[in-house]
């Protein structure tokens, strides 16, 4: 790690909370909110552990808040037992919510389902069952590979019951990463089915698994669900049916109480640097941030209708689509399909039909359907929503700006949650009731979490100034360490500022309201003749010129300056791109952030590498922009044309 990072970005708008929003939220203004901060600041563990006895059903109490004896390996409330699944299932039926629907479900084909929390009770049982009668076993793996189907949330319930670990692999990854990660889990056990619907298409996934398998010789068995009629080829005494696995099975199943230190689950952090890791999660303070968050930062009511369009496969899935939302007692929308099919206003269709209050996506989907047009989501009635959210990369002020006005109908606050597949939960959003927002800053941190700016020797910088975003103290629901390696876990998340801080990997910088600014991966960012400068602050400036619907920009080496900036630029519809174009970019760009910034080279292009998650694979844009042959593991890319297209030009 070197010097510190310049930021240069200036957004100076602010959105108070509408009054009506903050009137009845749970977190009612900024002097609430500091009260919280107070409290966390002064009890540290009362704060944390009062919480837990409100908002977890335990099976025995803890007494031990935190043993952080042998950092960095926290434990929670170590000594108390509870199960995760009777967290999110059976304390709501001895409630009225027993009848409130959990699962609110829409295939892509436009088939629906909804499950009650009673129903949902029951299919977990009836898989957990059948899954003990499969021979699985408290602290046993299981991975999950599966579309998104209401099938994919019990299959994860199930495995929280019985104590066994689940992995979800992402249902859009290749069977050799699907391979590498049953692999390193150790799973003997499969889950999936005979395909999902994705863009009118079936993905293939039991062939997938088959693919798989003959590398895999511990799984004993592969569990298929019928979801698309599509022919599988089944192995004897190895692959079986759901619905023969369920036929039968008993609808009562004890939940096993486990320490709340056990693992909930493993989950491969997505590919866009290095090799994949396992992050693994506990289970009673993973859920407390799940659940804190929904109350906080969702401003979770019982007439919401939540819809959080991250696949399963992703933690903003397991903590905001299953496990947060249904511990919270939320009504959750999950959809299978993609949110162009069969038409490109699907999302605002969803919005209208469910009457969806919440909705929580990325901002390179908002981008996306930006770049559509306004007349999508005009043609639907978007007033049910009260809230929006984002996640996954900074969002551009511009993004900001029209999902505010064009979905948010300038009404509903956007909370911009910054947190990692490593820190469970959100840990730094506004609160919508209290947080004034500024366009482009995920603003401060939930209350409980402590986070700075700091240099490269943990030094905390002072206004403006950017650096390495770290936590400063454990918390509930953190990373436990890296599968098979604890070693990892500890340099690669506690080893660059001597075992103080959390540090994972993104630059920011605090203003002088203490709002925190993400700059992106300290790994994106460019060196230009000295000057350390954030690809996301030049992104945003292209985006900010009316003719531009996204950009990426990466370095490439420059004997001068030592690198260069080199800009992908996505244009609106009916853009053309020239030679006049780029010179006008260029300018704006340097009109916006300063000469220093001026792109060097800009390439229109129809797309860009992105991983299944939607994060722009910047390591290939790298190699592209420097000439070079890509290099490295493609096995997460979402669309190999995008980038032979790339290439090709
Ligand atoms: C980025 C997704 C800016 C960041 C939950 C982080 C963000 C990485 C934001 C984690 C945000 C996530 N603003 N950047 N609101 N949210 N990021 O593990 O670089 O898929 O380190 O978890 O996404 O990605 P992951």
């Amino acid at each position: 790690m070197s010097a510190e990072i310049e930021s240069v970005l200036h957004e100076n708008r602010v959105f108070d909370p509408p009054a009506a929003f903050a009137t009845q939220a749970n977190v009612r203004g900024m002097d609430a909110y500091r009260a919280m901060v107070a409290k966390a600041e002064a009890d540290y563990e009362g704060y944390w552990g009062d919480l837990a006895r409100e908002h977890l059903d335990w099976i025995k109490p803890f007494t031990r808040v935190l043993n952080w004896d042998h950092p960095p390996f926290a434990r929670w409330f170590e000594d108390g037992l509870l199960n995760v699944a009777a967290n999110c299932l059976d304390r709501h039926l001895t409630t009225w919510r027993k009848n409130k629907a959990a699962i609110v479900w829409e295939g892509e084909p436009g088939d629906t389902r909804t499950l009650t929390y009673q129903e949902l009770h029951w299919e977990t049982c009836r898989f957990a069952n059948a899954l003990k009668g499969l021979g699985v076993q408290t602290g046993d793996r299981v991975v999950i590979y599966m579309p998104m189907v209401p099938e994919a949330a019990i299959a994860m319930l199930a495995c929280a019951r019985i104590g066994a670990t689940h992995s979800v692999v992402f249902g859009g990854f290749s069977a050799e990463a699907l391979k590498d990660r049953i692999l390193d889990a150790g799973a003997r056990v499969v889950v999936t089915a005979d395909g999902g619907w994705r863009r009118g298409a079936v993905v293939p996934l039991k062939d997938f698994v088959d693919e798989a398998l003959t590398h895999c010789p511990d799984v004993r068995h592969a569990v298929v669900l019928k979801r698309t009629g599509h022919p599988v080829s089944m192995t004897d005494g190895r692959d079986l049916w759901w619905h023969d696995v369920v036929a039968g099975a008993p609808s009562r199943c004890e939940a096993v109480a486990v320490s709340p230190e056990h693992p909930l689950f493993i989950l491969y952090t997505s590919g866009s640097t290095g090799k994949p890791k396992g992050v693994v999660h506990s289970s009673g303070g993973y859920l407390l941030g799940g659940i804190v968050t929904m109350q906080w930062v969702f401003d979770l009511k019982d007439t919401d209708t939540f819809w959080c369009t991250a696949d399963i496969g992703w933690v903003t899935g397991h903590t905001y689509v299953v496990y947060g939302a249904l511990a919270a007692g939320a009504t959750s929308v999950m959809y299978e399909g993609a949110p162009t099919t069969p038409h490109a206003g699907r999302f605002w269709e969803l919005v209208e039909k469910h009457k969806v209050t919440t909705f929580y996506t990325a901002p390179t989907a908002i981008r996306a359907l930006n770049k559509l047009g306004d007349e999508w989501p005009a043609k639907y009635d978007l007033s049910s929503l009260r809230l929006l959210g984002t996640v996954g990369e900074p969002i551009n002020p511009e993004a900001w700006m029209w999902y505010h006005k064009v979905i948010g109908g300038g009404t509903c606050p956007i909370v911009d949650t910054w947190w990692q597949t490593e820190t469970g939960s959100h840990l730094i959003s506004p609160l919508p009731g209290a947080t004034p927002i500024k366009p482009g800053s995920a603003t401060l941190a939930v209350p409980g979490i402590f986070a700075d700016v700091v240099n490269d020797q943990g030094k905390s910088l002072g206004p403006d100034q950017g650096g390495y975003l770290v936590i400063t103290k454990p918390w509930p629901s953190m990373i436990r360490t890296v599968h098979g390696d604890p070693e990892r876990y500890k340099q690669n998340y506690w080893g660059h500022f001597g075992g103080r801080y959390y540090f994972a990997g993104d630059g920011a910088r605090k203003d002088k309201d203490g709002y925190f600014w993400i700059m992106g991966r300290v790994d994106d960012v460019i060196n230009v003749a000295g000057h350390r400068l954030g690809t996301m602050e030049i992104e945003s400036a292209l985006v900010s010129h009316g003719k531009v619907a996204e950009a990426a920009v990466v370095g490439f080496p420059d004997d001068i300056k030592g690198e260069g900036i080199f800009a992908f630029v996505i244009l609106h519809r009916g853009v053309t791109g020239d030679d006049a174009l780029v010179k006008v970019l260029r300018d704006h760009v340097a009109h916006e952030i300063g000469a220093i910034a001026r792109p060097d080279r800009i390439r229109f292009t129809e797309g860009l590498p992105k991983t299944r998650s939607g994060k722009i694979m910047r390591r290939l844009l790298r190699d592209i922009a420097a000439g070079r042959d890509t290099q490295g593991d493609i096995s997460t890319l979402e669309d190999q044309k995008t980038l032979e297209s790339l290439r090709e030009d």
